[in-house]
């Protein structure tokens, strides 16, 4: 399966009620769901422990776009990987020694995927992160993480991310639906998963707006 639901629960909503009500809605559909830092403020990482229940094996990682040195980093990846978080989600741009290198062996040692950032779909990425992409795609390829994360906005990052990290690591794509990306257009491009929020966990049928989603990506996909 090539479809990953993030959750970001409104803010008048209850979040685990609401990201449970999501998970056992679309559950058996998906590859796994992505949980960020607004949900983890809000529930503290103890309780992510019943998402993680929730999911009955599909995979929680956790999008906290860390950017610290190596010892901070660590100490929030291994609070997740004690709570069933399956992968976490750092920023490429902080660098290979005394951080990433650090994290890396903490996941290891956890047992947990390590994804980074290399690119980002919003207009500000152009200021400082799309100019220096190749940089970031090569401390990515040195640090050698489990994914990368490239926006589906951007289909050419994503041609030059396989190009440049080879079929091994695996590339995660957001920007479908709600920032106007088609499901199946990434997957094209060379992403892995197409991460999806808003049109999924929005829809007033969540399980609905996945298979439409998965049956687009199927069609997409066909054609490239
Ligand atoms: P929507 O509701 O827009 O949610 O489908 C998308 C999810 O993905 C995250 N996101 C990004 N993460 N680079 C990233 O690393 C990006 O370009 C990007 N665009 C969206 C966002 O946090 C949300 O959870």
């Amino acid at each position: 399966m090539t479809l990953i639901v993030a959750l970001d629960p409104p803010l008048e909503e209850d979040p685990i009620k609401w990201s449970i009500g999501i998970i056992e809605k679309t559950r058996e559909y998906v590859s796994g769901f992505k949980i960020g830092l607004p949900m983890l403020l809000r529930t503290g990482v103890d309780a992510v422990k019943q998402l993680t229940a929730a999911t009955g094996g599909s995979s929680v990682i956790a999008d906290l776009k860390l950017a610290d040195i190596g010892f901070v980093m660590s100490l929030s990846a291994a609070a997740l990987a004690r709570a069933g978080v399956r992968g976490v989600i750092a920023h490429s741009f902080v660098g290979v020694r005394d951080a990433l290198d650090a994290l890396k062996r903490t996941c290891e040692r956890e047992g947990m995927d390590l994804i980074l950032v290399v690119a980002m779909s919003h207009r500000g990425a152009e200021e400082v992160m799309t100019p220096v992409v190749d940089k970031l795609l090569g401390i990515a390829k040195e640090v050698a993480p489990w994914g990368v994360v490239l926006p589906a906005t951007k289909p050419r990052l994503i041609q030059r991310g396989r190009r440049i990290l080879g079929e091994h690591i695996k590339i995660l794509a957001p920007g479908v639906g709600a920032q106007g990306a088609r499901p199946g257009s990434a997957l094209c491009a060379g992403a892995d998963y197409e991460i999806v929020g808003r049109a999924i966990t929005r829809a007033p049928d969540p399980a609905d707006a996945v298979l439409r989603i998965r049956k687009e990506q199927m069609e997409v996909v066909k054609t490239c």
